[in-house]
């Protein structure tokens, strides 16, 4: 024979020597949920292992993450007041903005803080979006994001990532945040977000289920493909520093073609119901923990050069164990 694949696959030497592909901790960032009040840190029942976190204990954490090599994050916030035009968003006293205020005071560059920027934590309705006649309103929808976006900048954050789908929000955004003297913070854009069931837990956990409707006239039909280059390509010509394919795992054709096409980070976030699935898959005992890392090196096979995962704390604890 003279092809013989398997002499790659001899030993752990010669299979380290001929890995195409690297899970580094230095692309992973970690999602955290932060709430109101004090002392507080409840595990997230439909995300066993997440939590919400009052800001106090959020500083805790991130100690503990710095300590074991993980240094990006992305904050979520779940503030307790919600209202029609989702005021407590943009509001400078809001959860996320003295959550991010107290983490730079703490550890100034030694973590960098992204933030998730959209309305639905934040409406009464829970969409992602203003309603104006019983849809959600684009235009509208604009200034209140960028205002977000531009009082997360004033709170020190690092970069910001709309998550919203509303049509230029990216250009919108970029030129309030170049207007008010923040031309340095990125923007990762969310530029294809399906509409996705996989987002069931995160809903759980950010108190962000639609009052009415669904989310499709905003995100994505899982139909489509060329869809999403369409997408991408408008945030790139809007300013978008990085993009985002959402969710991962049953997108990873769409990660690779968006690859192709971009100039820039492509980042996958591996969500809330990726990870509860596996998580509870392994809790029964269905299959080993190497599921994860087999799952985490897909998406990074496919193409992101950043994944957004509820697993980086784990992965960073197992590697800073074996180190
Ligand atoms: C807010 C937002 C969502 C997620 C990230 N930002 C939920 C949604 O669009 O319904 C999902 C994250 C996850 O499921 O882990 N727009
Ligand atoms: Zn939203």
């Amino acid at each position: 024979m003279l092809k013989r694949p398997r002499r790659m696959r001899a030993d752990n030497i010669i299979r380290s020597m001929v890995k195409e592909t690297y899970l580094e901790i230095d692309n992973l960032v970690y999602p955290l949920f932060v709430v109101e009040g004090e002392n507080i840190k409840r595990e997230i029942s439909s995300m066993p292992g997440n939590y919400h976190f009052s800001v106090d204990m959020l500083i805790e954490e991130v100690k503990e993450l710095i300590s074991i090599g993980l240094n990006k994050i992305m904050i979520f916030g779940i503030p307790n007041h919600k209202d029609e035009c989702g005021s407590e968003a943009y509001n400078k006293d809001g959860i996320v903005q003295r959550a991010v205020e107290a983490l730079k005071k703490r550890f100034k560059n030694e973590i960098y803080i992204i933030t998730d920027v959209c309305l639905c934590e934040y409406t009464s309705t829970g969409h992602c979006g203003l309603i104006i006649d019983k849809r959600v309103d684009n235009d509208s929808t604009l200034p209140l994001l960028s205002k977000t976006a531009l009082s997360h900048a004033e709170a020190g954050v690092d970069m910001v990532a709309p998550s919203d789908m509303m049509d230029g929000r990216i250009k919108h955004m970029r030129l309030y945040l170049d207007d008010n003297g923040f031309s340095q913070v990125p923007i990762m854009a969310y530029s294809a977000k399906y509409a996705s069931s996989y987002y069931g837990p995160f809903r759980e956990a950010a108190g962000s289920t639609p009052e009415f409707g669904d989310r499709k006239s905003y995100q994505m039909n899982p139909a489509n493909s060329r869809e999403a280059l369409l997408e991408v390509e408008l945030d790139l010509e809007e300013g978008a520093d990085i993009v985002m394919v959402k969710p991962a795992l049953a997108y990873l054709d769409i990660i690779s073609k968006v690859k192709e096409i971009s100039n820039v980070p492509v980042a996958a976030y591996n969500v809330s119901g990726e990870y509860s699935m596996l998580k509870m898959a392994i809790a029964q005992g269905l299959m080993n923990e190497d599921v994860i890392m087999e799952t985490l090196l897909s998406i990074k096979r496919a193409g992101a050069d950043i994944i957004i995962t509820y697993f980086a704390k784990e992965i960073a604890l197992t590697k800073s164990s074996l180190s």
